[in-house]
């Protein structure tokens, strides 16, 4: 029998369908500080109104860039694993701080408060948050809590009903390691032990589609801590290794330039089922 697969249909319905017919180019996003060049990437998962957990990010990198979803590699994954400790596989839906990939450690920072920018998210915001069933926001790292935060305020009926988890980026371990010097092992360790304080009021305040498991993490990844990507929350046709754990697009480039411009996509080992010449 033939496989049925299941795809994200995009952005179909409105308001969505307007968001990205005028999502702003490099007039708002200065391309000194955001790689416009790689276009912009909207979000994963439910726009159908099925989302009862809202995953506020920060700006798309490599997998995401070629993916054309938010949060699918190794940070995405993470967060998936924490969704599904509190019963949640598929009621969630995504969106980024910023529309594109970050050029420069400080450019983040520098443009959480850039009117033209927020002006854009808030739409998103609203469309996802008002009048909607989503009953809690997770906001990854702190670009995503002050983005939450100056969306709150403009709408402080929406807010007050919602539970607010605002935790460290997925991937804070790895660099606050590079920032500081501290072994990663234990800038992991803090990581997880801040996910840990977050997820009971987390659970308590999302409806379960499933089992939930809320067993602590420990002071390190562990086998399971991580959870693949589903194929509905893919374009149509997308590759099953583009939801894989394994890394598959990096930057390549011996100077800024060429490394800006150039992503490298290569099959994962465990993905090459074609046979041998
Ligand atoms: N990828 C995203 O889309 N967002 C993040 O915050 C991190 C990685």
């Amino acid at each position: 029998m033939a496989v049925v697969h299941q795809s994200c249909v995009g952005y179909v319905a409105e308001p969505f369908a307007s968001l990205v017919a005028g999502y702003p180019g490099d007039d708002v996003y200065p391309q000194a500080d955001f790689r416009t060049e790689w276009g912009p990437v909207f979000h994963r998962g439910r726009l159908d109104g099925s989302a009862r957990v809202l995953v506020l990010g920060q700006d798309p990198a490599t997998h995401e860039s070629i993916s054309r979803r938010i949060l699918v590699g190794e940070a995405g994954q993470r967060v998936q694993g924490l969704l599904a400790k509190v019963g949640v596989h598929t009621a969630y839906v995504m969106v980024n701080v910023y529309l594109y990939s970050v050029f420069g450690q400080a450019a983040g920072s520098r443009h959480v408060k850039n009117e033209a920018i927020a002006e854009y998210r808030h739409r998103w915001l609203d469309a996802l948050l008002v009048g909607t069933d989503v009953t809690a926001v997770l906001a990854l790292g702190d670009l995503a809590a002050k983005a939450y935060e100056r969306w709150a305020r403009t709408q402080p009926d929406a807010a007050a009903a919602l539970h607010v988890a605002a935790i460290r980026h997925p991937t804070y371990a790895e660099g606050s390691a590079r920032a500081s010097g501290r072994p990663l092992a234990e800038t992991t360790a803090a990581q997880l032990a801040n996910w840990n304080e977050h997820l009971d009021d987390l659970a308590a305040h999302v409806a379960a589609e499933g089992p939930t498991d809320l067993t602590p993490y420990a002071a390190g990844w562990g086998p399971t801590d991580l959870a693949p990507i589903p194929e509905v929350d893919l374009p149509a046709g997308a590759p099953g290794w583009w939801r894989d754990v394994a890394a598959w697009a990096t930057r390549q480039g011996d100077d800024k330039q060429t490394k800006r411009a150039t992503i490298s996509v290569v099959v994962p080992k465990g993905a090459r089922t074609w046979p041998a010449l």
